[in-house]
């Protein structure tokens, strides 16, 4: 199948271009619709009460929560600092008080005009203007995704979105359910903002040792002499949870690992590790290169899919010394549910770096712990001149739980003629900086209140990322598998995911 990239503006992006060190933090007003739900209610409310307990909001910031049920101002606060208490830790009083006197409540359903001409007059009448003299407006979509091009629409009617305010748009994943519909998005996205008003978030982008990747690779001449297919033997990527789907379950059944985890998360991840040199560390630049990635991501056929992926569900098992349910069991899951918790796949990018070197990529829920990470075989030596052959060295970035970048390689083993020991050489991060890490919702937060959109996702690269998994989202969901559930809860998923790797003596790698 021959990829057609969509053409970029390359006038609209540069716009997006700025000095990341003027950017600074200035009143605004954040406009959450869906401010009641979940992801308010875990992240976003304990996000910003933590930058206002830290001091990094401008005096003059407000939450404005669009949405129903019907209910007032003190009822919303009262609500949220419940949240607080359950998702997060009970915050002191008297920064509460503070803090909550900031938020406010407009009950209105998202289709109604009425709401809008509401928020219009609520926006002029808590926003205070920055020493420019403008408004910054922040909406953020906590919404469903079908419920974006809806709210946007109104937006738009309501001159909202470019006209006197200093608006930006923040949209959570997923960004469609495939390539058409993502297309779709962008359309009505970009005909009410301009790109660079536009932050997609990958919650992943705003992990410190997934931002270290880049500066692991270009700050490190030796890295970047073996950075290619003359001396990597093949790279792992995984995203392994072990927990199930939660609270999540009609979520899920509509998601499925691919859209949930893979062609975002680890599709990011994958084009960090494979990118060349950007032209400069601004947003662009680097995003041009992981586009370029994306685009030369060899498709899988629909015939090959089932050579190059595996898929699986969990049933029941033990994890964490305790029986759980299987994906079937649990709520609002369908009994007979089809959907895959287990995702993985060899993919090939096809350009001069990486011609022939294999991408294992593997992730899933209720697998035998939760672990991040990325492994960077490099090739073996040609020649043995010791006893046993000696192990690849390797390289590993853990991004989670416990941050740390290892290399792998051998020593002489104490004593012995010939035999060869293996050793990591470590760097952790916990040791090294001895600070806490901050959540990447705080990060996230503060960079689209700033106006830095390095760590969001540009409008090509989510096209060029549907464009991979397509297909096969399309070849699993038109072949219903037979085998489901197919890995134990507490497992390293389906047997399959074996001689998917197993080709030349590789496995999966596991720190
Ligand atoms: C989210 C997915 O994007 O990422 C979840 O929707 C997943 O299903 C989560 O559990 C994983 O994020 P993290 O930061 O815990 O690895």
């Amino acid at each position: 199948m021959i990829k057609i990239a969509e053409p970029v503006e390359r006038g609209l992006l540069r716009k997006c271009a700025v000095d990341l060190k003027e950017l600074k933090v200035e009143p605004f007003t954040m406009v959450i619709f869906g401010g009641s739900g979940d992801l308010s209610k875990r992240k976003l409310m304990p996000g910003l009460f933590h930058l206002f307990d830290a001091g990094e909001l401008a005096a003059g910031f407000s939450a404005l929560s669009f949405g129903l049920p019907q209910k007032d101002d003190d009822a919303y606060r009262g609500e949220m600092l419940e949240a607080l208490r359950q998702f997060d830790s009970p915050p002191a009083e008297g920064k509460w008080e503070g803090f909550s006197r900031n938020l406010y409540y407009l009950p209105s359903r998202f289709d109604d005009d009425n709401g809008y001409e509401e928020l219009c007059r609520r926006i002029d009448r808590i926003s205070v203007r920055d020493q420019a003299g403008k408004t910054n407006i922040l909406f953020y979509m906590a919404v469903p995704p079908d419920m974006v091009p809806l709210i946007v629409g109104k937006l738009k009617k309501f001159n909202l979105c470019k006209g006197p305010l200093n608006a930006r748009i923040v949209v959570e994943k997923p960004f469609g359910v495939d390539s058409g519909s993502a297309r779709e998005l962008n359309r009505t996205l970009v005909d009410a903002f301009d790109e660079c008003q536009i932050y997609r978030i990958d919650h992943y982008l705003s992990k410190e040792p997934v931002q270290n990747i880049l500066f692991f690779r270009f700050a490190n001449f030796i890295f970047e002499q073996i950075w290619n297919r003359n001396y990597v033997d093949h790279v792992q990527i995984t995203v392994a949870e072990d927990i199930g789907i939660e609270h999540r379950g009609s979520f899920y059944e509509r998601t499925g690992v691919v859209r949930d985890i893979v062609q975002n998360h680890m599709l990011q991840i994958l084009g960090l590790i494979a990118m060349e040199p950007p032209v400069g560390f601004s947003a662009d630049y680097v995003r041009d290169e992981k586009t370029k990635v994306f685009n030369s991501v060899r498709i899988v056929e629909a015939e090959e899919v089932d050579k190059y992926t595996v898929r699986g569900q969990y049933g029941p098992g033990r994890t964490g010394g305790e029986e759980v349910a299987g994906y079937r069991q649990e709520k609002d899951v369908a009994p007979l549910s089809l959907q895959p918790t287990f995702f993985a796949a060899k993919f090939y990018i096809d350009n001069m770096r990486w011609a022939g070197v294999p991408f294992f990529l593997r992730a899933g829920k209720r697998l035998a712990k939760r672990i991040t990470e990325i492994c960077i075989q490099f090739k073996q030596l040609p020649l043995r001149l010791f006893g046993a052959p000696c192990d690849p060295n390797i390289l590993v970035f853990t991004i989670q739980p416990d941050e740390k970048i290892s290399l792998k390689f051998g020593v002489k083993y104490p004593y012995s003629v010939d035999e060869i020991y293996p050793v990591n050489m470590v760097f952790g991060y916990r040791d090294t900086f001895q600070m806490k890490a901050r959540p990447d919702y705080e990060r996230l937060l503060l960079d689209c209140i700033k106006g830095d959109l390095s760590l969001f996702v540009r409008q090509d690269s989510v096209e060029a990322m549907w464009q991979i998994v397509d297909p096969i989202n399309a070849r699993w969901e038109s072949m219903p598998p037979r085998n489901f559930p197919n890995y134990a809860a507490g497992s390293w998923g389906p047997r399959e995911a074996e001689p998917l790797i197993g080709e030349s003596g590789r496995r999966w790698f596991t720190s």
